[in-house]
């Protein structure tokens, strides 16, 4: 028949015949080919190529979510008795697995702030099975300077891990900094449209063997169908992110001028303490911003209240601007001392700047910072 598909089919299939029993057992030892979609399917296949493909390394590995892609690349690399050393400004999620879930298996994290490079080399210094870092960190948006940190890690063996959810691969190169494992939750930027849930791992060879391995067996393996909705939010990626990098440029400008508004944290911003790092490291400044409001908690969240083109609503990097107050949600499992070492105040809004028109964004923030008690501006 002539004519082919543009797009590829969508292997909805949880199994695959074979021909011979020796052809089963060919798979099953050597990995080569199809035989349960835990292990492998031909759509998540697919997506896995293009993002490989997209960070610069060999392999990606497709996940239900990025917690299931932090997870089982942690578990892969450390044992009971080891250590790992993470940067304090991780995602609410990825603290609550190193500070409770593997402490109680008896690996041990130490945390230090990602701008005390001096603290961490000497951590780093002492070993660690996984050095575990995340840039542009969430929700403070700060910038860690990669590759020195990088370097010592493996000069102490350690194995490397980057959450770049945040930059999506449009806004910076991992690879180029000797990154092991990058991670993405492509609940975000990556599906790009608020529908799916699911994360990514890239890596090269000898990693992919061990995260793999530990997926098969942990099975929080990304479905086909969202492989097939995630390979065609890829596709508008790089359109997606440059909107937004431009939106939020401009969005973290007006915030700025804001009396109600005591700081904005976005690494575009010359006032920004990392920004400098950003510059150097990272080719757009991204589509995320956090700001305080001179409010208590309950002005703060009448200023949530009162948005309107801007949807109260957790999660980030799609298409539609959403704003959450971090500490009744991202950081809701944190206690109030780890809460407050993040930087989470009960007057942080996160924001994650959609595709609309930017000014649309701004008429629809001005009008909510009018909720905010006048006696609260300084
Ligand atoms: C930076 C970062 N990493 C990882 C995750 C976890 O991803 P998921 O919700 O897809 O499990 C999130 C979720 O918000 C995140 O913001």
């Amino acid at each position: 028949m002539k004519g082919k598909p543009v797009i590829p089919p969508v292997y909805l299939t949880a199994t695959y015949e074979f021909d011979t029993s020796d052809d089963l057992i060919d798979v099953a030892l050597n990995h080569e080919g199809y035989i349960y979609s835990r292990w492998d399917n031909p759509t998540v296949v697919a997506v896995e190529k293009t993002l490989a493909n997209l960070e610069g390394y060999d392999h990606a590995l497709g996940f239900s979510s990025g917690m299931a892609a932090i997870a089982n690349s942690v578990l892969a690399n450390v044992r009971a008795g080891g250590r790992i050393v993470a940067t304090r400004e991780i995602y609410g999620g990825t603290f609550e697995l190193l500070n409770e879930v593997l402490s109680g298996l008896h690996i041990e994290t130490v945390f230090v702030n990602c701008w005390q490079t001096d603290q961490l080399l000497a951590e780093i210094e002492k070993g660690a099975a996984v050095l575990y870092l995340e840039s542009p960190t969430n929700p403070m948006l700060r910038v860690v300077d990669i590759e020195p940190l990088a370097q010592a890690g493996h000069g102490q063996g350690s194995v490397v891990m980057l959450d770049a959810t945040f930059a999506s691969p449009v806004n910076q190169r991992p690879v180029e900094w000797g990154v092991d494992v990058v991670i993405h939750s492509a609940t975000k930027y990556l599906g790009g449209h608020h529908d799916i849930t699911a994360g990514f791992a890239c890596c090269n060879q000898a990693q992919y063997e061990k995260i793999w391995h530990y997926r098969k067996i942990l099975g929080g393996v990304m479905d086909p169908m969202t492989a097939f909705l995630t390979q065609r939010g890829l596709k508008t990626l790089d359109l997606r992110v440059q909107k937004q990098n431009e939106n939020a440029m401009k969005v973290a400008e007006y915030l700025n001028q804001q009396p109600k508004v005591k700081v904005v944290n976005y690494p575009g911003l010359p006032a920004h303490p990392d920004y400098e790092i950003a510059r150097r490291q990272m080719s757009g400044f991204g589509g995320m911003l956090s700001f305080e409001l001179t409010a208590d908690f309950d002005q703060t969240k009448r200023f949530m209240d009162a948005l309107k083109t801007i949807k109260l609503a957790t999660s980030l990097g799609g298409v539609t601007s959403l704003a959450t107050q971090p500490i009744t949600n991202t950081h809701i499992g944190l206690s109030p001392e780890d809460r407050a070492k993040a930087g989470v105040s009960e007057s942080l809004v996160r924001l994650s700047v959609g595709i609309e028109a930017a000014e649309l964004l701004i008429q629809d923030l001005e009008q909510a910072l009018t909720a905010v008690a006048p006696e609260a501006t300084p």
